[in-house]
């Protein structure tokens, strides 16, 4: 049965498809002109008279921090919860926007206090906390520059994006609880920063779990003891709509990471716009949970900025869904209610895997709208999470030997909105917005660009596909979320993503149009791979690894995987001095050398160690042959294997593999 509200927000997005179609940039400045708060009202739209370097409602001052905090309080709505805190060990926290508003303003000035100014750069290494929301607004509210560097990652990896931004402050924290037990980061910090040569003034540390932690008189401070202390209002202080508001390190296509630089008022304008529309955010009743880490560009724009500048009530949970047991999100939806869950198609496969038993077990009524992020959803996992999760109206009836009888299910199908995107664009590029009904729905597709928004799907001359077949995503215009270049080389950007095509931003992907003109995402079309919805490259985990003594070559591919879209496999030649070490070892030391390098979640599944690779004549490693193997295939293609050197090197990959 299609409702009222349904029927409204069909409507609504014909209006907004309707609107962008006159006039894109009419359409963006209007939005932006309702939607978001500017203290000086901009007058200039678009500045495109230096491409790709865009500029976005210039002459306009705003901030965003004020768009996602103070703003809501004074219109009167200070007592709505902006964040609901859950934490692994069960401990939770209702923080109000008032509560916020205060908790910000006194970083902020503790911030200040600690000598950070407008244009600074603060690196933040948090766990999901309060904190790490807090500390983010502060930053904006103040004009200074987060970088987040997600908790997984190294110290090196991430001491390199300390001195690539050059950060004045690191926020970080004792630890946090991962799975029972604790999850250290300020050790990882404190090893960054044990050479010295950085940038770093002063290390702000929250205390979580309570863990025995080295201290560096005079750099080291606690949280509390800095921010507690500090008043609780700030005098507000306007940017103007280019200022840069963060940079996000991603990996590209070469070893080192790219610093994404996002600014203020275009990407407050897309985010604000994508949250209310993709979502249908109603801020009055919904309770949103995006489950990303704020390490993310999934949590910096569908926590932080989007919702909260909507201002939307959401939750966060700090610990894993399996702890302390499987059920442990449902049980989550269940306490708080959540309506809108926005989630990785890894954590949906994962789910179906544990079985669908421990999800009826819940109740899960509350949820209207699902969404997907990170990687293309399959099928399966699309109609599992829509029925399993979306449909369950009411705990089932566990019984005695741990079976359960689901409750009743709704009727009708909630939407699912499969979000493309990319810490590049911002915010949301395709989806489809709830204004498709079920039946519209295409499981396994993002579908269409958002109102607003030019994409394209071209071949290798740019010129846009007439049939089905595969060709590369492109964006024809700019659009006010889109990064503004990378930290400190204005011509990786260039080169990186405006070369391929002359005039378009290329994304990496593959795509293909359907007979409706939909879009179906068919994964990158270069060295980057994903997996769990983190992007990874493989020429910096080669390089990784060719930078330790054992080894001499390495190449890495993403294979196929039922469960993390992809699996990092590496094969590699191991030199001299690797005499005498079996390769069982050499294999356990090699990745624990790439998790030290680069971070836990870059360690391969597979190494094999082999005493060739497959190469062209001319040199050039076969990748699509080793990703075969990788994939389980027990015979190479003859045709690829024509083209080696000595074809006989796959016949030891494939055995070893089999091995
Ligand atoms: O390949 C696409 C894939 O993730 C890449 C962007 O990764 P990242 O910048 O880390 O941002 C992830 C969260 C926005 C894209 O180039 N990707 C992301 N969402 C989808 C997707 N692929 C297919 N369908 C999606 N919905």
């Amino acid at each position: 049965m299609v409702t009222t509200h349904e029927i409204a927000t069909q409507q609504r997005a014909q209006e907004l498809y309707a609107q962008a179609d006159k006039n894109h940039l009419d359409y963006w400045a209007s939005r932006s002109r309702t939607e978001v708060h500017w203290d000086t009202p901009f007058t200039e739209i678009l500045d495109w008279s230096n491409p790709p370097f865009a500029r976005w409602f210039a002459d306009g001052t705003t901030n965003a921090c004020y768009n996602a905090v103070d703003r809501h309080v004074a219109a009167g709505n200070g007592d709505r919860v902006a964040l609901y805190f859950e934490g692994e060990p069960g401990d939770s926290q209702a923080v109000t926007y008032a509560e916020l508003l205060d908790r910000v303003s006194q970083t902020a000035n503790a911030l200040e206090a600690l000598g950070v100014t407008k244009g600074d750069r603060v690196a933040i290494y948090l766990p999901m906390l309060v904190e790490a929301v807090v500390s983010i607004l502060a930053c904006a509210r103040i004009g200074a520059v987060h970088s987040v560097v997600f908790g997984g990652f190294s110290a090196e990896a991430l001491r390199s994006r300390i001195d690539d931004a050059e950060a004045k402050v690191v926020i970080t924290a004792d630890g946090s609880y991962r799975r029972g037990k604790p999850n250290m980061l300020k050790p990882i910090v404190d090893d960054a920063l044990a050479n010295n040569g950085h940038t770093v003034e002063h290390v702000l540390v929250v205390q979580r779990n309570g863990e025995d932690i080295n201290w560096v008189q005079g750099r080291d401070r606690w949280f509390h003891d800095v921010v507690d202390a500090q008043p609780t209002t700030h005098e507000l202080v306007w940017h103007e709509a280019e200022h840069p508001l963060f940079i996000l390190y991603t990996s590209g296509t070469t070893g080192t990471p790219k610093g994404i630089l996002h600014t203020t008022g275009g990407y407050l304008t897309q985010v604000t716009a994508t949250a209310r529309d993709t979502f249908d955010l109603q801020p009055e009743t919904d309770v949103f949970w995006c489950t990303a880490d704020v390490g993310w560009v999934t949590g910096h724009s569908y926590i932080v900025y989007g919702p909260m500048s909507n201002g939307a009530t959401q939750v966060i949970y700090e610990g894993t869904p399996d702890a302390p047991h499987r059920g442990r999100w449902w049980e989550i939806v269940e306490k708080y209610g959540v309506t809108i869950l926005y989630t990785a198609p890894t954590a949906i496969r994962a789910a179906m895997k544990w079985g669908r038993d421990i999800a009826d077990r819940y109740d899960l009524s509350s949820l209207r709208l699902l969404g997907s992020v990170g990687e293309a959803i399959n099928p399966e996992a699309w109609y599992w999470y829509r029925e399993v999760i979306g449909q369950n109206n009411g705990a089932g009836t566990v019984h005695e030997d741990g079976t359960v009888t689901p409750g009743p299910r709704q009727t009708d199908p909630v939407a699912i909105a499969d979000t493309w995107w990319q810490t590049e664009t911002g915010a949301h590029i395709l989806t489809p917005l709830p204004a498709l009904t079920a039946e519209q729905l295409k499981p396994g597709s993002a579908q269409r660009a958002v109102p607003g928004i030019a994409v394209d799907v071209v071949d290798e001359e740019g010129n846009t596909m007439q049939d089905t077949s595969q060709g590369f995503l492109v964006i024809r215009e700019p659009w006010p979320a889109m990064a503004r270049t990378i930290w400190g080389d204005n011509q990786r950007f260039v080169d990186t993503y405006w070369s391929r095509f002359d005039g378009m931003y290329f994304a990496g992907d593959g795509a293909r149009f359907d007979e409706d003109g939909d879009i179906w995402l068919l994964g990158r079309v270069d060295d980057v791979m994903n997996v769990s919805g983190h992007r990874l490259s493989t020429t910096e985990i080669e390089s990784a690894l060719v930078a330790h003594p054992l080894v001499a070559e390495a190449a890495v591919v993403g294979a196929a995987d039922e469960t993390t879209g992809q699996a990092i496999y590496a094969f590699v030649i191991l030199t001299e001095e690797s005499d005498g070490v079996a390769p069982d070892e050499a294999e356990a030391n090699l990745r624990e050398h790439v998790a030290s390098h680069i971070g836990p979640i870059a360690k391969p599944r597979r190494i094999l160690i082999t005493s060739d690779l497959p190469k062209t004549r001319s040199g050039k490693i076969m990748r699509r042959l080793l990703k075969d193997a990788a994939e389980g295939k027990t015979q190479a293609d003859t045709t690829a294997l024509a083209t080696l050197a000595d074809p006989a090197v796959m016949e030891e990959i494939l055995n070893g593999m089999r091995g």
